[in-house]
């Protein structure tokens, strides 16, 4: 595991914070600290990952060649999958809560999962165009500040051809997207900025700069958290 230990924290924070700036024209993101030390420690202990995600999880990381980036690793749920994944991927990842990244890093060192993880947002991705051949988002784009820059820093890192898998938690529709609205800024709270209610299938689908390959909704959860959609988008060839 020297490998992740010589990696981890490796993003120039000055680099990181100009690109923020750049992108924006001069209006910056909100660059505040994210930082939630209890979801952090409760996080693997209360979400039944094994159970209610793992053949998702094992959707996200069938079948991986090249290098592949995983947004908002929180605990490195996903690294026990990537950690079985051909010798020759070069995995990466970012996650911006330190508290979430040293249970990461715990769990790269417990299953063996050689990872290059960093201190960074989905919304200004620490690395150059056309850098990865996939990149994995799993229940990260209803916590990110800002989705939409997020998505075009991903159709921005992956190759073209790449792909974009996801698995997420999206609104639902009658009474539970409105049991969903009553209960978001309550749940915002508890769960690490967590929202409920967005439309993030939609807004996936309607870029430009990716092809749909597959969307699946599960309707099986655990309200109010559902329900999910997994699926591929493909990063179109031109820009
Ligand atoms: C619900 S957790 C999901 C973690 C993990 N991907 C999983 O599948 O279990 C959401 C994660 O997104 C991270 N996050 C919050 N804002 C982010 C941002 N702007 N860019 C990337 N990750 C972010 C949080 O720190 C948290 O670790």
């Amino acid at each position: 595991m020297a490998e992740t230990n010589r990696r981890v924290g490796r993003v120039d924070r000055t680099d990181n914070t100009r690109r923020v700036v750049d992108r924006d024209m001069g209006a910056p993101v909100d660059t505040s600290e994210i930082s939630h030390p209890l979801v952090a420690r409760v996080y693997d202990v209360i979400v039944p990952d094994r159970l209610l995600f793992e053949p998702h999880r094992q959707y996200l990381t069938r079948e991986l060649s090249g290098r592949v980036l995983d947004i908002g690793a929180g605990t490195g749920a996903n690294f026990p999958y990537l950690a079985e994944a051909d010798p020759t991927v070069e995995i990466h990842a970012i996650e911006p809560d330190r508290h979430m990244r040293r249970q990461a890093v715990a769990k790269a060192r417990e299953y063996g999962c050689a990872v290059d993880l960093r201190d960074a947002r989905a919304e200004s991705l620490p690395y150059p165009d056309d850098a990865f051949d996939v990149v994995l988002a799993s229940l990260v784009f209803c916590t990110i500040q800002e989705p939409d820059a997020a998505l075009e820093e991903v159709a921005r890192v992956l190759k073209p051809g790449g792909e974009f898998r996801f698995l997420e938690h999206v609104h639902a529709d009658g009474w539970r997207g409105t049991g969903q609205h009553v209960l978001n800024p309550f749940w915002e709270r508890v769960a690490g900025g967590c929202q409920l209610t967005r439309e993030t299938v939609e807004r996936f689908v309607c870029h430009d700069e990716f092809a749909v390959e597959q969307i699946e909704r599960i309707d099986r959860g655990v309200f109010p958290a559902t329900p999910i959609v997994r699926g591929t988008l493909r990063r179109r060839r031109h820009r």
